[in-house]
This record gives structure tokens, C-alpha cells and sequence, in this order.
């Protein structure tokens, strides 16, 4: 549901979906305050749409518009058979918020997981994030790793 109470449609990506993905894009690194080079969100959404890559995203979407997004990377690895997925960026758009949206955008990925044979679902985020914390947590608790990051 939106904050109007109107449900959102979680769906796939379409090609003509760009300059909405673009908005919620957009919205999302300005939350990191990331200003990324136009030819990383050109591969992104290249990527996206790409069904050979790893890369792939579900989006929200309410009365034809995009308010939320799911952009993740499904891979190996050397704990399991099955594939594993990293949600890597999860944004609803400010309007939508406290709808449930990104709710419904967690559930789709483990819905998804559980049909295709994934074998985990994984993300993380900042410790001070505390909405998205009290979303997590509904879904499982945090673990006590933290991350190590060296940028080469
Ligand atoms: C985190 C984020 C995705 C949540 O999306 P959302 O659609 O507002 O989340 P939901 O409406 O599904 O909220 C689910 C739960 O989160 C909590 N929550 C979310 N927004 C809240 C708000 N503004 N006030 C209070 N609680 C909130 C509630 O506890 C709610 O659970 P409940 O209804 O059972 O009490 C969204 O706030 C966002 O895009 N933030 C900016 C980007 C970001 O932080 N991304 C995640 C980190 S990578």
C-alpha cells in the first residue's frame, strides 16, 4: 500500500522504466550523499536490464509510477550450493514511505528466494540508520560481523 492507500505492484524492470529509475536513483544516493559518474548509473542500469548479469532489480510501482526499488546481486559462494543474493540498495521515494512498501520489496526478494532455490538473503546498512533497522529486524536479527572496506 502508498501512504494514499493505493497498492504498489511489485514487478520487474522494463527498458521504458529508465528515467523513473533514474528519480528513485537519484533519491537514493542523494540519501548517501554519493554523487556517482553518469557511466557507473549508465552500467547500473545496463546491467539492470541485462538478464545475463548477476545484477537485478524489482521495483515498485504505484499508479504506473516507480516508488520504491530493490536493485541486488545474486552470486556464489563457497558456503553452499545455491545461489546467494546481496540486496545491495533498497530506497522507497520520501512520498511513500511508512506504507509498507519497502516491507513489500523485502518480502518480494524472499518470496523470489524461496521459489528460485536461493539459499540467503543478505544486506546490510548503517548502524544509525534506525528506520531501515527497525524494518530489518522484522525479518531477522542483525549478526555481530562488521565490515572491513578497502577501496582499490
Ligand atoms: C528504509 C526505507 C526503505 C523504509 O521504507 P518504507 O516503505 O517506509 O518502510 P515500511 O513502510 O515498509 O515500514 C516498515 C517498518 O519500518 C518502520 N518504519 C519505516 N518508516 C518509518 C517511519 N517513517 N517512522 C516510523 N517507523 C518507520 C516501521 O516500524 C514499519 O514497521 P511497522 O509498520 O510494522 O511498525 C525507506 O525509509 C528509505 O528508502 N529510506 C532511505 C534509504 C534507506 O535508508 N535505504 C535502506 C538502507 S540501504
Amino acid at each position: 500500500m502508498t501512504a494514499a492507500g493505493k497498492p504498489a505492484l511489485i514487478r520487474d524492470p522494463a527498458a521504458d522504466d529508465e528515467a523513473d529509475w533514474r528519480r528513485l536513483w537519484a533519491g537514493y544516493l542523494a540519501f548517501y550523499g554519493e554523487d556517482l559518474p553518469e557511466a557507473v548509473t549508465a552500467a547500473t542500469w545496463r546491467r539492470i536490464l541485462d538478464p545475463a548479469s548477476p545484477v537485478f532489480a524489482r521495483f515498485a510501482a504505484c499508479d504506473g509510477t516507480l516508488v520504491g526499488m530493490t536493485v541486488n546481486v545474486l552470486h556464489e559462494g563457497t558456503w553452499t550450493v545455491a545461489p546467494v543474493c546481496y540486496l545491495e540498495d533498497l530506497f522507497v521515494a520520501p512520498e511513500a514511505r511508512g506504507a509498507g512498501i519497502g516491507r513489500a520489496l523485502i518480502a518480494d526478494l524472499v518470496d523470489l528466494g524461496t521459489m528460485r532455490g536461493w539459499s540467503r538473503l543478505y544486506w546490510h546498512t548503517k548502524l544509525g540508520n534506525a528506520e531501515a533497522r527497525r524494518l530489518y529486524e522484522r525479518f531477522v536479527a542483525a549478526d555481530d560481523f562488521c565490515r572491513y572496506r578497502l577501496v582499490l
